[in-house]
């Protein structure tokens, strides 16, 4: 099980891969009533659906929800989700022999796991409750005038165009992934790169951007900075290995009179020039879009053949992986990352 304490909410994500089911448990919710196929449509985002973008591994992922009434959450709640397509002999060549940068071998110093079939409580499936969550904050959220999207902003060598200006708006957002996804524009090169990693056996990193409108004056300063709680959520992510704010590393490389964000006032509101801080400064979102940039790892599951040990013989081997696998995780991350978002914003504000 793993457990977010926050300052509200805590949630509880069970379960494995290859269990009979996966979960969560939740508590310091709002009261408030959500939209279970709008909830239904969010869940959707992240079922593998695409034969060039995922896993062949397809679930129906609905969630059996306990302790909620006609949509009505009142705290706390239960939800549920069967893994109805588990392949476990997709496994048995795999026993007791590491995937190279899966949680396989840390698993095993940890808990002295031999058996890794389907990655355990470190497969992404975990990602399905996760958004359960996520995906009714993100409801409850709206209700209060904040929004997040987020979008591929890059895989492999294709960069598609950055918005994290936090230029475009959410229904912008939302439309123009629509008719691109999983980027803003650059579908074709975007689908061609992952979908050449994949016939070459193997697999592709990239990154996502995501944008949070609505937010000001949430954060303090140096623990309770928003930056550190945002990013400690996405952290919780499988395959995250970056996070930056605004123009994040690039600032590094800039004198202050480019990165400064000028201010303005108009009809007594203040804005400001340029958003280069991603809307946070101090640790406190100051208005403009709070905006951050993913890096994902390259999906560690590959069908070449790679160098790992035997942990039972104790002698060096090699592995071919021919389980079912994403050849890029960001499409299918980015519901999980607006779920991210969505708690470590409704916890401060809650
Ligand atoms: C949406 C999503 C789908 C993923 N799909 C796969 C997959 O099919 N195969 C795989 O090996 N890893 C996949 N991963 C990544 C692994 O879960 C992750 O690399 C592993 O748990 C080790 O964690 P780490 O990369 O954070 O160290 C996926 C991650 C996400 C977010």
């Amino acid at each position: 099980m793993s457990v977010y304490s926050g300052k509200k909410l805590r949630i509880e994500i069970y379960g494995e891969s290859h269990a009979e089911k996966i979960g969560v448990k939740a508590a310091g919710f709002p009261s408030f009533t959500f939209d279970e196929s709008a909830l239904n449509e969010f869940l959707a985002r992240r079922k593998a659906t695409d034969s060039v973008f995922s896993t062949s591994r397809k679930e129906s992922d609905s969630p059996i929800f306990y302790g909620i009434k006609n949509g009505r959450i009142d705290g706390e709640f239960t939800a549920e989700i069967k893994n109805e397509n588990k392949i476990s002999k997709d496994y048995s060549a795999l026993y007791a022999k590491p995937r190279p940068s899966h949680a396989d071998y840390a698993w095993h110093i940890k808990d002295g796991a031999l058996d890794f079939s389907g990655g355990g409580r470190f497969s992404a499936r975990l990602t399905a409750p996760f958004c359960v969550v996520g995906g009714i904050l993100k409801q409850y959220l709206k209700t209060r005038g904040i929004e997040i999207e987020s979008y591929a902003s890059s895989v492999g060598k294709v960069f598609a165009q950055s918005y994290k200006s936090g230029a475009l708006s959410a229904e912008e957002i939302r439309t123009k992934r629509n008719a691109g996804f999983p980027s803003l524009d650059k579908k074709d090169e975007i689908t061609e790169e992952i979908r050449a990693a994949k016939a070459a056996k193997d697999s592709v990193g990239g990154t996502a951007e995501c944008v949070i409108f609505g937010v000001k004056g949430v954060g303090d300063n140096l623990f309770g900075g928003l930056e550190g709680k945002i990013a400690n959520l996405i952290y919780a992510i499988p395959a995250v290995k970056g996070v930056e704010f605004g123009d994040g590393f690039d600032l590094a490389k800039m004198r202050g009179s480019m990165a400064n964000d000028g201010l303005y006032i108009d009809g007594g509101e203040v804005g400001f020039y340029s958003n280069r801080a991603g809307g946070i400064n101090g640790g406190i979102a100051n208005g403009n879009p709070i905006t951050f940039r993913v890096a994902f790892r390259p999906t560690p599951s590959i069908s070449l053949p790679q160098k790992t040990v035997d942990l039972e013989r104790k002698e060096n081997t090699e592995i071919v992986i021919n389980g079912r696998h994403d050849a890029c995780v960001v499409p299918r991350a980015l519901p999980v990352i607006e779920s991210a978002a969505a708690i470590a914003i409704a916890d401060e504000i809650l």
